[in-house]
């Protein structure tokens, strides 16, 4: 009801386009709410829309699919993604289209290059090659099912952290999760970056955003890895102000 408001408030007529990330990442790992992403869809396609995905974190197998798309069973007609695309090994970003964008830059003369629109860097054969190697290994070694399969240890390791001092939140999806602190009065941030400290010193690299721990690790992470992972943020938890 709230969104079909935000629609009706600005007057769908004139919104373009929707963009979103299907889980919110660096803002905190929020996954969607339960039909949120369907009903998105549903308003967007009803108003002539066009619904746009931000796979850039999602996208590459990390929450359990190749992309969130299908992993929350809703196609959108654009796709931003990177990061994963080339394992992070070289830059590379791209966005997939569904047919109807697509058919849309179709209707020129035939003469005319359809999409006038290029970079110094456009389609680097370094980055394409990354990019190829990247896919060969996804399919090698079926990382989405990977992912699939490893969710639940890793959504209980960190759930399990819902008793370590200072933990106010745990939120997972996919490989991907995080961990609430509670804020040091008048020192906000400074808790999470203590224990990325404690963790580094460890040798775990966990990323901090404000008083969040946010956590994407490697999709081939073992269980072990996991395990060690939690320990340390645990023990870094225990010994932290
Ligand atoms: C969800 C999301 N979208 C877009 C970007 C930007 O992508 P890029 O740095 O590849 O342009 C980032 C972070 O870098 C991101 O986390």
């Amino acid at each position: 009801m709230a969104l079909e408001q935000l629609f009706v408030v600005h007057d769908p007529a004139t919104i373009a386009a929707v963009i979103v990330e299907p889980v919110t990442g660096s803002g905190g790992v929020y996954p969607p709410p339960v039909g949120y992403l369907q009903r998105l869809r549903e308003l967007c396609t009803q108003h002539g829309i066009l619904l746009i995905f931000d796979e850039v974190i999602t996208g590459f197998s990390r929450v359990g699919a190749p992309f969130a798309a299908q992993a929350f069973g809703v196609t959108p007609d654009l796709m931003s993604c990177a990061k994963g695309m080339t394992n992070g090994a070289v830059p590379m970003g791209g966005v997939v289209v569904g047919n109807r964008v697509y058919e849309a830059f179709m209707q020129g003369s035939a003469n005319v290059i359809e999409l006038f629109h290029g970079y110094t860097y456009s389609a680097h054969p370094l980055a394409c090659a990354a990019g190829l190697a990247t896919l060969d290994v996804h399919e090698e070694l079926g990382l989405a099912a990977r992912v699939q399969a490893i969710a639940p240890v890793w959504e209980a390791a960190l759930h399990a952290l819902r008793d370590a001092p200072h933990v106010v939140d745990v939120r997972n999806v996919g490989l991907l999760g995080a961990v609430d602190l509670a804020p040091r009065p008048g020192a906000a941030g400074a808790r999470a970056q203590a224990v990325h400290t404690a963790c580094f010193e460890a040798g775990v690299l966990v990323r901090n955003s404000g008083d969040t721990l946010v956590l994407s690790p490697p999709l081939v992470i073992s269980e072990a890895q996991i395990g060690e992972m939690a320990h340390s943020i645990r023990t870094a938890l225990q010994h932290i102000a």
